[in-house]
């Protein structure tokens, strides 16, 4: 990080997510960064049951603490999972399988947090500030079936699994086991704690304007799910 004035930091969920996103804090604070922001996760807390949302809260206390003038987006489920992770199997079957029950989520789109990225790092009033970002609406996984159907003229259904379906699903696709299992297990807790459905103001308070609806997500994006 010599000569590097921002840093803008994402992770995967890598096993030593936690390991690296302290190393990176720590290089950028040696190398005197003047700024710092960081992708985190919406309602990711310590003591959450899913390991995967764990690891998210120790770097965000880590990031303020540096005593880099920072700013930490935290958000939601994207609408983008619906094309790039989900859009082939929807793409072929008309269907879109996934263990959330009747959980409700506040998805944000991708396009909303790069903008919100953007001001982030371009206006002072940003400066040591967290922002939760969701969609402006908490949607059913059935309605988002419906929306993504109204965009394309296809039926599309939603099809509720289990989390170990999701897990065995996963595996088969080539993802190792220990990620299979994470991601599976976040899914279970998306749906049984309902953190995803709450709705924040924080695109509002970013870009002066509401955050994208889903309907215009699918809009959009609706060549993702036609052959
Ligand atoms: N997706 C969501 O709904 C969501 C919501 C909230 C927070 N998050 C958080 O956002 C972060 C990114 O997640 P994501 O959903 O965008 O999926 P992801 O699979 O972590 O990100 C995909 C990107 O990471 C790259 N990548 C994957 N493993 C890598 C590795 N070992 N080394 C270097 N690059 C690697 C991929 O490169 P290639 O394309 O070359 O493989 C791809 O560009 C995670 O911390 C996740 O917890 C995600």
């Amino acid at each position: 990080m010599q000569d590097v004035g921002t840093v803008a930091l994402v992770l995967t969920d890598a096993p030593d997510m936690e390991s690296l996103g302290l190393n990176a804090v720590n290089a950028a604070k040696a190398a005197g960064a003047r700024r710092l922001l960081w992708f985190s996760s919406f309602g990711a807390k310590r003591d959450n049951q899913a390991r995967f949302s764990r690891r998210h809260p120790v770097i965000d206390e880590a990031v303020r603490a540096s005593g880099i003038p920072y700013t930490i987006l935290r958000p939601n489920y994207l609408m983008q999972n619906f094309t790039f992770f989900y859009g082939d199997v929807i793409r072929t079957t008309g269907t879109i399988f996934l263990p959330l029950g009747d959980a409700r989520i506040s998805h944000l789109d991708l396009r909303d947090l790069a903008e919100a990225a953007a001001a982030a790092l371009t206006e002072d009033r940003h400066i040591n500030k967290t922002y939760d970002l969701s969609g402006p609406e908490a949607l059913h996984t059935g309605e988002v079936a419906e929306q993504i159907g109204a965009a394309t003229g296809r039926a599309i259904r939603y099809q509720p699994i289990s989390v170990a379906e999701m897990e065995a699903s996963f595996r088969e696709a080539g993802l190792d086991a220990w990620f299979a299992e994470g991601l599976a297990e976040l899914y279970g807790w998306i749906r049984d704690s309902g953190l995803g459905s709450e709705v924040t103001d924080g695109v509002e308070h970013l870009l002066g304007r509401k955050a994208k609806r889903f309907r215009q997500f699918a809009a959009d994006e609706r060549t993702a799910w036609l052959d």
